[in-house]
């Protein structure tokens, strides 16, 4: 491995991996290949290598149990989109990205039950069937909810908010329905404050994401789907920082005055200002051997 030269150091560098797992090896080889293709294309300089290393620096200094800088910048170069997508089989909902603001373990809601509670903003009740890919409605599976409040925070990054404020998890009833009373969550910018938010402006680009409700959802015998839904008249839609947003998970809050026709009891149901919306989503899971 002497005198390597600007083609021959790729393949020096690719056979001196050994590795156990056939699979790590062939992301390393083809890591190396991509890496080194773009620094022979663009040319990259000294100074140009040096910014990438302070950049990514950075990046970790920043980065703690709370906030990953990294995940972010990932997000925001839709890394974590091309990867939700490489990997959402054909059939089922389409996924999407996870976000840094979910909490494990939030409290279980009863299907029909109530999250606005103090919460100012608009209400909407959302509703929905969870189903297999065949059709049949899946009863028992489960769904963790979250979402910003009317401000544009989740209650992990806003003191004023209890810890699960707008955050549930609920389990299908026989018939596969799930649903709950909330309100409006609001469109909001990703942490712009560090390395990742000084990319954006450096790029003309700002830090907005559409509105938008989270969902996990799963099922045993199920693959498991984290995703979001976006409604229809968003004005961030066309621009989400985070190259979230899906055709198929754009939906219309529907203005409503009654609740009569709905297939769920929702215990808010003589609390709700009217006019409020409705938001109707059902969820498709495929089999976990797919
Ligand atoms: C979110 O949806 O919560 C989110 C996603 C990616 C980056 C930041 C926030
Ligand atoms: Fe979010």
């Amino acid at each position: 491995m002497r005198n390597v030269n600007t083609q021959s150091v790729t393949a020096a560098v690719k056979s001196t991996f050994k590795c156990d797992n056939e699979r790590i090896e062939y992301l390393l080889n083809t890591l190396v290949d991509t890496v080194h293709n773009y620094t022979r294309e663009t040319k990259l300089t000294h100074a140009e290598w040096r910014e990438v290393i302070a950049f990514l620096t950075r990046a970790g200094d920043i980065t703690d149990n709370e906030r990953n800088e990294f995940v972010l910048l990932s997000d925001v170069l839709g890394l974590s989109s091309l990867v939700d997508m490489v990997n959402s089989p054909a059939g089922a909902t389409e996924s999407s990205v996870l976000g840094p603001f979910h909490i494990a373990d939030s409290p279980a809601l009863p299907i029909g039950g109530d999250l606005i509670g103090d919460n100012p903003g608009d209400q909407v009740v959302v509703y929905g069937t969870v189903r297999a890919s065949d059709g049949k409605p899946l009863a028992g599976a489960d769904l963790e909810i979250w979402q910003t409040a009317d401000n544009g925070l989740y209650s992990n990054q806003d003191a004023q908010q209890s810890e699960f404020n707008l955050r549930c998890s609920q389990t299908t009833r026989a018939d596969g329905q799930y649903g709950f009373t909330t309100v409006r969550p609001a469109p909001y910018t990703v942490p712009a404050d560090g390395p990742v938010g000084t990319l954006l402006a450096a790029t003309g680009r700002h830090p907005w994401r559409p509105s938008h409700l989270h969902f996990i959802v799963k099922a045993d015998g199920y693959r498991s789907l984290v995703t979001e839904l976006f409604p229809e008249d968003d004005p961030y839609l066309d621009e989400d920082a985070v190259f979230g947003v899906r055709e198929s998970l754009i939906l219309r809050y529907e203005t409503c005055e009654s609740l009569s026709g709905l297939p769920i009891t929702f215990a808010a149901a003589n609390r709700l200002k009217s006019p409020f919306y409705t938001v109707h989503f059902d969820f498709t899971l495929v089999p976990a051997t797919t």
